[in-house]
């Protein structure tokens, strides 16, 4: 049986990225990564793809006339490349109405957060300011909102009275390489059920 096929869109460092194909390398995680596209071109993901020999693109949103081209670029590419669910994996932009609907229950995004506490941009910090005791990250469907689609699964790490940014970041970005292969390890097996909000895992 061929394994599924997934595209994933980055922005910058790619350890999501990595440790997406590590488990795919070590034979646990049965996807093929078919594509990895970048809004910047000189994103470090770009050269983990190249030198794994997987096909890449950067998609400079400047170089479109508006959202929408550099939208519909993305999603020329991915369907060109038989992609059957994209990984927003360190992809910092809004994906816009018309791109999240053609794609519905089919784009999943790792954040650096316990939504719906934390959405949108610095979630680390964010948790540090307000004073939480955890935080975690979170795997779920993207929809038309910032952070607010279907949650599939959430990992849960303790906030220290001495935590930088930096230090929680870390700590969470462990639990991010865990949590962003278990959920696509349940997707590839069919085992992802969504309905209105909620995502049952079936056995
Ligand atoms: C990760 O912490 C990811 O959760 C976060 O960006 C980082 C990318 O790291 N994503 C977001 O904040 C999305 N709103 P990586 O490039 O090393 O995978």
């Amino acid at each position: 049986m061929n394994n599924h096929k997934v595209g994933v869109l980055v922005s910058g460092r790619g350890s999501n990225l990595q440790a997406i194909m590590d488990k795919i390398a070590e034979g646990v995680l049965p996807l093929e990564i078919a594509v990895v596209i970048s809004d910047k071109a000189d994103a470090f993901a770009l050269e983990r793809a190249e030198k794994a020999g997987i096909p890449n693109f950067a998609v400079i949103r400047k170089e479109c006339a508006d959202k929408k081209e550099f939208e519909a670029k993305i999603d020329e590419i991915m369907r060109a490349h038989g992609v059957e669910l994209i990984v927003l994996a360190g992809f910092m932009r809004i994906l816009g109405p018309d791109f999240i609907s053609g794609w519905r229950h089919k784009i999943i995004n790792i954040h650096p957060a316990l939504l719906p506490s934390f959405p949108g941009l610095d979630a680390q910090g964010q948790a540090i300011r307000y004073g939480a005791k955890v935080s975690g990250c979170t795997v779920h469907f993207v929809d038309e909102g910032m952070d607010t689609g279907p949650i599939i699964l959430q990992k849960v790490v303790p906030v220290t009275d001495d935590d930088t940014e930096e230090t929680l970041a870390a700590r969470i970005l462990e639990q991010e390489h865990k949590a962003l292969p278990e959920a696509l390890s349940l997707w590839a097996a069919g085992r992802l059920a969504v309905q209105g909000r909620k995502v049952t895992i079936t056995n």
